[in-house]
């Protein structure tokens, strides 16, 4: 299978997806997109270029899964937590997605992509929610990659509402305790109707979660790699697919 895969990718170059052509790719895949800041440190440039050259690592991972035929790419774009950095980089941020979709939507229309978005939608500014639901909207009924970016997202925000959620269905006697089980909490939360990831890819050495994704990615393998976010290739994308290729999956069984 592995030589199969190689096979294909050295001569992917330019090739439309073809989710048939191997087995055991991931589903989905989830990525943690970090060192943007410290990429550009490196090279003396201020933080916004490291988050602008993220910007287009987007665009090619997000053509390298398309390519490999994986259904499901979720994109960890913006944080709870990261509200607290500085206001200039938060406003940066704010913009990226409008930008990268002013940018790519058309391309992405024309490859079937279609557009999702899970987080706290409250917080954010008006410019960016409306960038992120004309895309939603305009590639609603495409059925290629789903692109899903989380933005202004946080899983134990997302668990607390849908416990809470719960917790009210339960008083008002709509939901017996004794029926509560994972498909409960499951459709509460806002990958409602996606499979949990397959794959968690953190880029830049951090070894963590960083609040994100804590339920789906229960029997996740995981994958890290030292690449700052702005350098990942498709490559490094294909590295990762085959060393999930090369693991037994088990669940807790033998
Ligand atoms: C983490 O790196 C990265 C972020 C908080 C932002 C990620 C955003 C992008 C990659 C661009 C998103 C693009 C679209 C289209 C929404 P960091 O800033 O924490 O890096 P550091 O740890 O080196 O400082």
């Amino acid at each position: 299978m592995i030589e199969r895969l190689w096979a294909k990718l050295s001569k992917s170059s330019l090739q439309p997806a073809d989710p048939g052509a191997f087995e055991n790719v991931p589903e989905h895949v989830a990525i943690i997109m970090d060192g943007n800041g410290r990429w550009a440190k490196d090279r003396g440039l201020p933080r916004m270029a490291g988050h602008h050259s993220g910007m287009k690592a987007v665009k090619r991972i997000t053509i390298a899964a398309d390519r490999l035929g994986v259904k499901y790419l979720t994109l960890y774009a913006f944080s709870t937590e990261n509200w607290k950095r500085p206001k200039a980089e938060v406003d940066f941020l704010m913009k990226l997605p409008q930008q990268f979709l002013e940018i790519e939507l058309d391309e992405l229309i024309a490859n079937n992509v279609q557009v999702r978005m899970m987080g706290h939608k409250e917080d954010l500014p008006p410019f960016t929610i409306s960038a992120v639901e004309e895309a939603i909207v305009k590639t609603a009924n495409n059925t290629g990659l789903v692109l899903n970016f989380a933005l202004n997202y946080g899983s134990r925000k997302e668990m607390l509402e849908a416990v809470k959620d719960i917790a009210a269905d339960v008083q008002q006697g709509r939901l017996a305790i004794e029926d509560i089980d994972d498909k409960v909490m499951a459709d509460r939360l806002l990958t409602s109707g996606l499979p949990d990831p397959d794959l968690l890819i953190r880029t830049s050495g951090e070894l963590r979660l960083s609040n994100f994704m804590m339920w789906q990615l229960a029997y996740s393998e995981l994958w890290f790699t030292d690449v700052y976010w702005p350098e990942f290739t498709e490559a490094h994308f294909h590295e990762a697919i085959l060393e999930y290729q090369r693991r037994a999956r088990r669940y807790g069984g033998l």
